[in-house]
């Protein structure tokens, strides 16, 4: 185990966290035909049609699929209330998740939004008192910090040896995950998942057989200590914590009839990977404007990486000297896009899985 403390989860607030992930919104939004499928099965009792969206950041990515979820719940039932809860750690920016759902769904009638600031680590719901559980892009984040990387930033390039502690824990931390779910869902509710993963080619997030973002991280972080801006123990500290599992990892806990999980009446219905294209680089395609994609790309790495950077700066510098560091180091990774933009794209690899509770 390591003893450097897990840095502290957290998106970049204010809404720059929607506003700078477009991508995201669209794995959420491609999530709607799985949702609509869901809701036509799921029985509609007790009340209040009620939903969970698990790791919500700021509620904006999200809001799409909630009002196509209203719409198929309402298809069934036109008078059905609708509750949904929206979960994020405690720190989240939920100010601002407040502001923005009351803006994307305050004119849906009989809809009612909550919030709750509890790990998805914990139980969160009342026993089976949920309908359909939604998760886009968030379980990726482990519990804890497990172990160490030297060279990378995230355990999908560190050695065999190094990634694992972190395959263990993100396997302890699924069963965990779904344990948890499995007693809030209502008998014959649904979750609906879309996680990053390793795909059946070897892609993840940022790497999709061209430039490597993790790899493009360590490079412009350890450029930062040959510069002699910071040290190499601050080298070292920048660890994600984070695990992408495989499809097997993923499947792991329902292909055992005698896992706890599958004791516990979860049952996989669908499984699949797909790659969300960067809709950065996607842009870059067609203007061909270098310094207008760096300039876009950039923001939305920062988006969800920049508190583990802040995170790996000791305690002696002040604090507007770190912020001074990571700007540094988000304007290095940007002039190397603006000089060299080709093959630089964070396209969004998930496994989307779909799971229903037995009863
Ligand atoms: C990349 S954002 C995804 C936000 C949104 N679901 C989307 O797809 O756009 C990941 C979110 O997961 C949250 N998160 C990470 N670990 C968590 C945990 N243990 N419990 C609840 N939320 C967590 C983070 O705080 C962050 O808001």
């Amino acid at each position: 185990m390591s003893g450097q403390p897990t840095p502290i989860i957290r998106m970049r607030d204010a809404g720059y966290y929607s506003a700078n992930t477009i991508g995201a919104r669209h794995v959420i939004d491609s999530c709607i035909p799985l949702v609509q499928r869901a809701v036509a099965e799921i029985p509609l009792t007790g009340g209040a049609f009620r939903v969970a969206d698990y790791g919500a950041a700021d509620g904006g990515t999200s809001l799409g699929l909630q009002r196509a979820l209203v719409d198929a719940v309402r298809a069934r039932d036109a008078g059905r209330q609708v509750a949904i809860t929206y979960t994020d750690l405690p720190h989240n920016d939920f100010s601002t998740l407040f502001r923005q759902v009351q803006a994307g769904l305050g004119d849906l009638p009989g809809v009612f939004a909550f919030a709750s600031g509890t790990s998805f680590y914990s139980r969160i719901l009342p026993d089976a008192s949920l309908h359909l559980g939604f998760s886009g892009t968030a379980m990726h984040w482990l519990s804890r910090l497990p172990g160490q990387l030297a060279d990378a930033v995230h355990a999908v390039l560190g050695t065999a040896a190094e990634r694992v502690p972190f395959a263990a824990q993100a396997a302890a931390d699924w069963q965990t995950i779904l344990l948890h779910r499995a007693a809030e869902l209502a008998p014959g509710g649904r979750l609906v998942l879309a996680n990053f993963c390793q795909d059946e080619a070897g892609y993840y997030l940022g790497y999709t057989g061209r430039k490597n973002m993790h790899a493009t991280f360590a490079k412009h972080w350890a450029g930062l200590r040959d510069a002699g801006v910071i040290t190499e123990a601050e080298v070292r500290a920048a660890n994600f914590p984070q695990f992408y599992k495989t499809v097997a990892e993923f499947r792991a806990p329902f292909d055992d009839p005698a896992s706890a999980v599958s004791r516990a009446g979860l049952v996989l219905e669908h499984c699949e990977t797909r790659i969300t294209p960067c809709p950065y680089a996607a842009r870059f395609a067609q203007e061909r404007d270098p310094a207008a994609f760096a300039a876009a790309y950039v923001p939305t790495l920062r988006s969800w990486s920049e508190n583990v950077f802040l995170g790996a700066l000791d305690a002696s510098h002040p604090a507007g000297q770190r912020q001074a560091i990571v700007d540094r180091f988000y304007a290095s990774y940007e002039a190397e896009v603006a000089a060299e933009p080709d093959g630089h794209a964070m396209d969004y690899v998930h496994c989307f899985m779909v799971m229903a509770k037995q009863g």
